[in-house]
């Protein structure tokens, strides 16, 4: 069996071994063992990665701006270790359509594009995020979903954009459309 065929075997029995799709292509090409996952805790279906598992530990609240699909700003805060999701809900942020699968990584509803420099600091993605984010409409370089990125005290200040419109692949038809709000 080649290295690269090794690699893929791996990744199907032990698909947490690799976080995120730059990872599972370096460790293809170099041929080279996977290096260990980070070390991580989990919160509901979550998982968190030593950045965000320190947040959880944090008591301090966060300031998060929130830009609008019509450009107005909203400006909130949550408490570290929550989701963005989480500050929208609990807000109450009329923002229509998001988190409709309530952060089960089904809908992509809460797709919210991010600063380069504070998308930079979250660092992996695992794989179940990035196929969600493949579907969301408007995706860019700096788009995560909100139900998985956790507030710390390193982003304070973070200002995050709203789509023009959702994708909720929970509704799409077998023709492969979606509904968008
Ligand atoms: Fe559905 Fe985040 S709320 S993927």
């Amino acid at each position: 069996m080649s290295a690269v065929s090794a690699a893929r075997t791996l990744l199907k029995l032990h698909p947490r071994l690799f976080h995120g799709r730059t990872r599972l292509a370096a460790a293809v090409t170099s041929r080279a063992p996977p290096p260990p996952p980070p070390p991580h805790t989990s919160v509901g279906n979550k998982v968190l990665f030593s950045s965000s598992a320190q947040a959880l530990r944090s008591e301090g609240r966060v300031t998060v701006h929130f830009i609008h699909r019509d450009g107005q700003k909203t400006t909130t805060s949550g408490p570290a270790g929550s989701s963005l999701q989480d500050v929208v809900l609990a807000q109450k942020l009329d923002i229509p359509g998001f988190g409709a699968c309530e952060g089960t990584l089904a809908c992509s509803t809460c797709h919210l594009i991010l600063e380069q420099e504070v998308y930079d600091q979250l660092g992996l993605i695992v794989d179940e995020e990035l196929d969600m984010l493949d579907m969301a409409y408007g995706l860019t370089d700096t788009s995560r979903l909100g139900c998985q990125v956790c507030l710390s005290e390193s982003v304070e200040g973070l200002t995050v954009r709203v789509p023009a419109r959702v994708n909720d692949m929970r509704q799409a038809d077998d023709t492969g459309s979606s509904s968008s709000a």
